[in-house]
């Protein structure tokens, strides 16, 4: 697939990024400045091991998501806002997968719900009905991901409103070495973003960098 990564310049959207050019998608950085963006491209194109199948290249958000079959969105959820009003004419028709997680202040490690619905709500209301919004990924931490022989100890919680759009995006939950689960409807992804903060206050008590979670009671392949 070709999937631009809306601040792909960072350490969650990278790393994915990275993962997925790996497995052999074409990715493309987005950032505010295209300059930055093609320099993150730079950067993942030197790290990939030398078969690695993926095409990558960076540019401005807009451009990189009128350019995508896919959208990430991985910037804080500070800057989702203003991201989204840059690419709202370009995702529409599209899937927009959701990784922000609303942290609070001033303490990240302390939950607080922005508005009374999940980021991810919101940015289904920002980009409006023409684009689809699937949360995912919230819970994985960047630190191991650009270590392709780490398996993250996590599993990922999808929430959107169609199975087959979950469908998609477990596929790239495969793709990138993980697993994921359906989560149920768009409304449950604040779950997903409020247990960041908790696995993050639970990184910085036990001195660790990878806290995640697992749903037990699956078969092995789901
Ligand atoms: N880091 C993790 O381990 C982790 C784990 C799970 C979920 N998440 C969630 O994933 C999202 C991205 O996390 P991250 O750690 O990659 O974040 P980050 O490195 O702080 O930011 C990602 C990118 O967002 C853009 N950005 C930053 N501040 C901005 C602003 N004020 N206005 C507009 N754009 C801004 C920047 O891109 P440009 O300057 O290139 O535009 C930046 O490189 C967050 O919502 C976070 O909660 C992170």
């Amino acid at each position: 697939m070709k999937i631009a990564i809306l601040g792909g310049t960072g350490k969650e959207g990278w790393g994915l990024g990275f993962r997925w050019a790996a497995a052999g998608h074409e990715i493309i950085i987005g950032s505010r400045l295209a300059e930055k963006g093609e320099r993150a491209a730079e950067e993942m194109r030197a790290a990939l091991p030398d078969d690695a199948a993926g095409a990558v290249s960076g540019t401005d958000n807009a451009t990189a998501a009128a350019a995508a079959e896919l959208v990430v969105l991985s910037v804080p959820y500070e800057a989702q806002e203003a991201t989204l009003a840059d690419v709202r004419a370009a995702v529409q028709g599209k899937l927009l997968v959701t990784v922000v997680a609303p942290l609070g202040q001033p303490k990240a490690r302390v939950w607080r719900l922005p508005s009374g619905l999940s980021a991810a709500e919101e940015a289904q209301q920002q980009v409006g009905e023409g684009c689809t919004v699937v949360a995912a990924f919230q819970n994985i931490s960047a630190t191991h991901l650009r270590d392709l022989a780490h398996n993250p100890d996590c599993d990922v919680l999808i929430c959107g409103e169609r199975a087959a759009d979950k469908d998609v995006v477990a596929g790239l939950c495969r793709d990138a070495g993980m697993r994921g689960v359906n989560a149920g409807a768009l409304a449950n992804a604040v779950i997903a973003e409020g247990l960041t903060a908790v696995l993050l206050g639970i990184n910085i008590r036990h001195k660790i960098s990878g806290a995640g979670i697992r749903i037990t009671g699956l078969a092995e392949e789901e």
